[in-house]
């Protein structure tokens, strides 16, 4: 099956002299085409920043990561953005809500800035399955950290992008809400084709997936 994310040998090193990290020392992985991915692992171990690296969010050191038949690491930064509106979404382990805009306005974002219509009835049913019809007039700092990673995944998932990256998507979440959050991540997968990429501490959460990459010292382990 052809994969829908290629790494090759990709490097991450922050900073420089006897502060340096090698947060990533030669990853080389694939991810399959409609395929939910779980990336697990201790913690420093490089997994948010792999995920920065596939998802052209961080550049790295050295090393190639293609998208399809695109080259993510040769984009030029416009291009990169476009790639991003376009093509993928995302789920941050910050949440990365913007504070002065409502739980609404941020699901709406990302379909704004690409200049793309919203289907009304996926946004009703999204808001509705994830649990947050009611919160919609709120902004983040009104809302607790289950609720906001709620609205950041339905601001990812919305657009229906072809790739949705997800960093810890159900870290701050009880088990009953986890359980939601994962089961529309695999419906997502399953019915739309959608290829998933999920960091997570959670055996649970991982036990979901059709494939587990282990990470250890920036390195793939299993
Ligand atoms: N922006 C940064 N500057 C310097 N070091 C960083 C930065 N981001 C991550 N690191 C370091 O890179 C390593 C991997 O971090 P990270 O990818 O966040 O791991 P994980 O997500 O598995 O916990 C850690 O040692 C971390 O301290
Ligand atoms: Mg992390």
């Amino acid at each position: 099956m052809a994969a829908a994310i290629t790494a090759t040998d990709l490097v991450k090193v922050y900073g420089r002299g006897v502060a340096q990290v090698r947060a990533l020392d030669g990853v080389s992985v694939a991810f399959g085409r409609a395929r939910l991915t779980a990336i697990v692992g201790p913690s420093g171990s490089g997994k948010s920043t792999l995920m920065q690296c596939l998802a052209g969010l961080d550049t790295p050191t050295s090393g190639r990561v293609l998208l399809g038949d695109v080259d993510v690491t040769a984009l030029s930064d416009r291009r990169l953005t476009r790639l991003r509106l376009d093509r993928v979404g995302f789920v941050f382990q910050s949440f990365n809500l913007l504070p002065q805009l409502t739980a609404r306005e941020n699901i709406l974002l990302p379909a704004a800035l690409a200049g793309r219509s919203v289907d009304k009835g996926r946004f009703r049913d999204l808001v509705d399955m994830l649990g947050i019809g009611d919160r919609l007039r709120h902004l983040p700092s009104e809302l607790s950290g289950g609720q906001q990673q709620r609205v950041a995944i339905a601001r990812a998932m919305l657009g229906r992008p072809e790739v949705i990256f997800a960093d810890e998507p159900t870290g701050n979440l009880d088990s009953a809400s986890s359980d939601q959050v994962l089961e529309l991540l695999r419906t997502a997968v399953r019915d739309l084709g959608q290829t998933t990429v999920m960091v997570t501490h959670d055996q649970t959460a991982a036990s979901f997936a059709d494939q587990v990459i282990t990470m250890a010292d920036g390195r793939v382990a299993a």
